[in-house]
């Protein structure tokens, strides 16, 4: 079969730990499934010690690839074997570890008689590393003319608008913007890849009340029943807005509130509409946020970061926003994002409520239009975790008349009968994917395919920044302290009892000043 070409993979930080637990894997799935595509491939794990101390760290990290269920074992025995054989250690220290590199693939396509499609750089290294091993890449390693170069960054992308721009500036001196795909692994989950497709193919339906004057408010939520401990000298630098309401949260809120383009597999259109949406952000105000410190959040910075008894942060590791979109569509709708550690749940989700007049499947006659018969009418993507504990779109069978495309839906008695959000579960249609997959699969083949839709362009990132620079800058000096764990109940019942937020079912929720 003709060679179409060869394909370098190179991943930096191969031993750490991101790579031992989903990169590789999501390495040898691309490598199960192109395969027979007629590309040949290269694996190089690069780190910046020397090959007698790495090569088994790597060599046990790849020992437990697995493959999905439906690939027979002795495929995947075969597969995997070969996937061990083209996968090699690489010490990429200095500029002559990159020369050398680019040498052997040079020499070794030219000894089999292939020509070179691509190079991938995976850098799943802290990003003060970032300039030196780009600057070497571009310098020593880069592909020859009419082959792609693709690299990729993991977060924190800088930790403000400030610091993002450096950083930023500085991966452009060596790559172009086409070059550079930066992961949030969020828009790798399988619901959220999902919402604009969801949006696009149902749009007749959902076009005429996804606006202001149908949709009561959106949350975005992400909880998480882990505090920071082993992490707490990170969690003092950035907090949980930094860590993933600025990044993973903002990119969902996006993905819900833009103008969903007409051609989804057109990358650039995707990235303009999400712009647009994250320029029409009304700038935060000063009670847009409530923040929160899980009460042994002190205990823990002191001990892990040696600090004495006078030490006090004011990090937060509870956050709620309350987000107003300033365009026709979305005007005075309140999007709240929610996220934080040391929850009574793990859980994450977008959940759409629409105001009760809405479309309102009406059983009885008109005079007797009585709000029993109108339960709550709502959509969520259900992102992970949580009751369902699976990727999941749900919309309330109240939404619309019988007139729903139901071919799209699964039956509700495939699905456990648990109450979800205040409604049993066959009240809502569901839709689940017929196979689940780790984000890092799905986004990894989106880099090999040249999918920058789902990556983090330079522009989308800093105009996400502005808007959280300008909030964090305004951020209530003192955080409020919850209890850790089961007794927090939920978020949203944290932010009543706060009393920061007031939220009433029937009522527009309603920022209260917390003067
Ligand atoms: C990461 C954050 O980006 O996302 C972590 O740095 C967080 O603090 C994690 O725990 C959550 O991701 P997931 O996929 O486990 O929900």
């Amino acid at each position: 079969k003709e060679n179409k070409g060869h394909i370098s993979v190179v991943l930096l930080g191969a031993t750490g730990d991101l790579a031992k637990k989903y990169l590789w894997q999501g390495l040898f799935h691309l490598y199960l499934n192109e395969v027979s595509s007629g590309h040949s491939f290269s694996f190089h794990g690069a780190a910046l010690t020397v090959p007698e101390k790495a090569e088994t760290l790597l060599f046990d990290a790849l020992k437990s690839l697995s493959c999905p269920v439906d690939v027979h074992a002795d495929r995947c025995a075969l597969i995997k074997d070969q996937f061990l054989k083209l996968t090699r250690y690489r010490q990429l220290k200095t500029a002559e570890n990159y020369t050398a590199l680019h040498q052997d693939i040079l020499a070794s396509l030219a000894e089999e008689g292939l020509h070179e499609a691509g190079r991938l750089f995976y850098l799943s290294v802290p990003p003060f590393a970032y300039a030196d091993i780009a600057r070497n890449i571009n310098g020593s390693c880069r592909p020859p003319p009419g082959a792609w170069l693709r690299v990729v960054l993991e977060k924190p992308f800088g930790h403000d608008y400030e610091s993002a721009e450096k950083l930023a500036n500085a991966m452009q001196t060596f790559f172009r913007e086409d070059e550079i795909y930066r992961v949030d692994h969020y828009l790798g989950k399988q619901t959220v890849e999902q919402i604009l497709p969801f949006r696009r193919r149902h749009h007749r339906h959902l076009d005429p009340i996804w606006n202001r004057h149908h949709v009561e408010r959106v949350e975005i939520v992400m909880k998480e029943t882990v505090d920071a401990k082993g992490r707490t000298s990170f969690y003092e630098e950035y907090g949980v807005i930094r860590d993933v309401i600025q990044n993973h949260l903002t990119e969902i809120l996006t993905y819900v509130a833009m103008e969903v383009p007409r051609n989804l597999s057109d990358s650039n259109d995707v990235l303009r509409a999400k712009l647009e949406l994250l320029g029409s952000l009304q700038p935060p105000e000063h009670n847009s946020a409530v923040i929160g410190q899980y009460q042994n959040y002190l205990p823990q910075v002191r001990e892990e970061m040696e600090k004495n008894e006078n030490y006090f942060t004011n990090t937060q590791t509870f956050a709620g926003v309350l987000i107003y979109i300033d365009n026709a569509r979305w005007e005075g709708v309140p999007f709240l994002l929610v996220s934080g550690k040391d929850l009574d749940e793990r859980t994450s989700y977008v959940r759409v409520v629409f105001k009760d007049n809405t479309f309102c499947v009406l059983q009885e006659s008109k005079e007797e239009t009585v709000k029993s018969s109108c339960q709550p009418k709502q959509i969520i993507f259900h992102i992970g975790n949580g009751a369902l504990n699976s990727p999941a779109i749900l919309l309330t069978r109240n939404l619309f008349k019988a007139s729903f495309p139901l071919s799209q839906w699964k039956e509700a008695s495939e699905f456990p009968n648990i109450s979800y959000f205040g409604q049993p579960i066959s009240d809502y249609y569901v839709w689940r994917p017929s196979q689940e997959r780790d984000a890092y699969d799905v986004l990894i083949s989106n880099i090999y395919r040249g999918r920058k839709g789902s990556f983090v362009t330079t522009k989308n990132l800093l105009a996400s920044w502005k808007f959280w620079t300008r909030l964090l800058e305004n951020l209530d000096e003192t955080p409020r302290i919850y209890p850790g764990g089961a007794e927090t109940g939920t978020m949203l019942d944290f932010l009543i009892e706060q009393r920061a937020l007031r939220y009433v079912t029937d009522e527009p929720l309603e920022v209260i000043s917390m003067g």
